[in-house]
């Protein structure tokens, strides 16, 4: 049976930036594109999810840094540095460990996810937590790169974007053409910048490439209300959402993802933390798919625009969903009223346990 090989084998061709690198991967990419019956009928379209959140590190990250550090050991990098909210932080770590490099990461204090830091932790990684939020840790990086032998492995790293354009390419594929319309969330905005040049690349039939699709779609970007500086149109100061991954106050490829927003005739919104909750939990009890709460936004932005009429019925529409639920747990183990959901206790007796089930007798 065939084996996927990872983004930079499967598209070789589609990434000049590799050419003359070793690979170094874990497999990551070809990721399921589930088609999500629930979600359809509720806004009347025809709705895929990617689910980002099964690479190998648990995030859509790990597209990007097998492509990072693959070009870092191409220029014979020794050490590789991130800021991160989390997940970069992880798969730095383990693609680092993999090409034999050391790693450090620079997390804001307190707002990391457990599983994100357990990741960074266990694949070795040196883990600074700075006083600062996610911006200043970026500024640090910066700061470190320019002055000392280490490669920057954040997305200002054009790796970084090659990687994760391929995503589009997966999907174009999978549907025989682009989506009319693709929903995701939006942080440092590396990703939408790196969908849209692969949406772009997809209909470009230049040399012996085909071409995988007629058409490009628009760009729906999403935003944490708390956390939305390309909507206000200003940086925020003290960015602050529940989901972690996406508090960013001042996104390093903003003018990119406005690129990628207007050049698409598509939108960036902000959801609330509210909207994100109602969307992880709709996506994990009626879709069977659990993700980080920063993922679900691509979810709550749909559905907002739904409910203000925006959407086209029967659009095909593509939601990515870009880390695991795993990775930030505890929220599922929440009630809407912020309580602790508790177990149903019963002794070993069947008919009891029946009952406790609903089951019919
Ligand atoms: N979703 C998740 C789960 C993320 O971890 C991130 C970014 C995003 C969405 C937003 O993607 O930054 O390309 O717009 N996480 C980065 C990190 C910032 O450090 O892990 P973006």
């Amino acid at each position: 049976a065939h084996q996927w090989r990872g983004v930079i084998n499967e598209y070789a061709d589609r990434l000049p930036l590799l050419a003359g690198a070793p690979v170094v991967t874990l497999g990551e990419g070809g990721t399921p594109l589930i088609h999500a019956e629930r979600l359809s009928e509720r806004v009347g379209a025809d709705v895929h999810i990617k689910y980002e959140g099964l690479n190998p590190t648990g995030s859509f990250k790990d597209r990007g840094m097998t492509t990072a550090i693959s070009v870092a050991a191409k220029h014979g990098a020794k050490a590789v540095i991130c800021a991160s909210t989390g997940n970069t932080s992880a798969s730095a770590a383990a693609y680092a460990t993999k090409a034999g490099m050391t790693c450090g990461v620079l997390v804001p204090e307190g707002k990391i996810a457990m599983g994100k830091l357990s990741q960074a932790i266990a694949h070795g990684a040196t883990l600074l937590q700075v006083d600062g939020n996610f911006d200043d840790c970026l500024t640090l990086a910066r700061k470190l790169a320019e002055a000392y032998p280490v490669e920057l492995v954040n997305s200002v790293n054009p790796a970084r974007i090659e990687g994760q354009k391929t995503a589009s390419f997966e999907i174009a594929e999978a549907l025989g053409d682009a989506p009319d319309i693709h929903c995701l969330p939006v942080g440092n905005a590396g990703n939408i910048t790196a969908y849209w040049r692969g949406y772009r690349e997809s209909l470009d039939a230049a040399g012996d490439l085909g071409a995988l699709a007629t058409r490009t779609p628009r760009m729906w970007g999403f935003q944490a209300a708390g956390a939305a500086p390309i909507v206000k149109g200003h940086p925020i100061d003290h960015p602050d959402t529940i989901a972690t991954a996406i508090r960013i106050g001042n996104p390093a490829s903003w003018e990119q993802a406005q690129a990628a927003r207007d050049e698409s005739g598509g939108l960036i919104d902000a959801v609330s933390d509210e909207q994100i909750l109602r969307a992880h939990r709709l996506l994990s009890s009626t879709e069977g798919i659990f993700v980080e709460p920063a993922s679900a936004a691509s979810v709550a932005g749909l559905l907002m625009l739904h409910e203000r009429g925006e959407v086209p019925a029967g659009a095909r529409i593509v939601c990515t969903v870009t880390g695991h639920g795993l990775k930030d747990p505890g929220w599922a183990l929440k009630n809407a009223d912020g309580s602790d959901v508790q177990p149903t206790r019963v002794p070993v007796d069947a008919v009891t346990a029946a009952t406790a089930l609903d089951l019919e007798g």
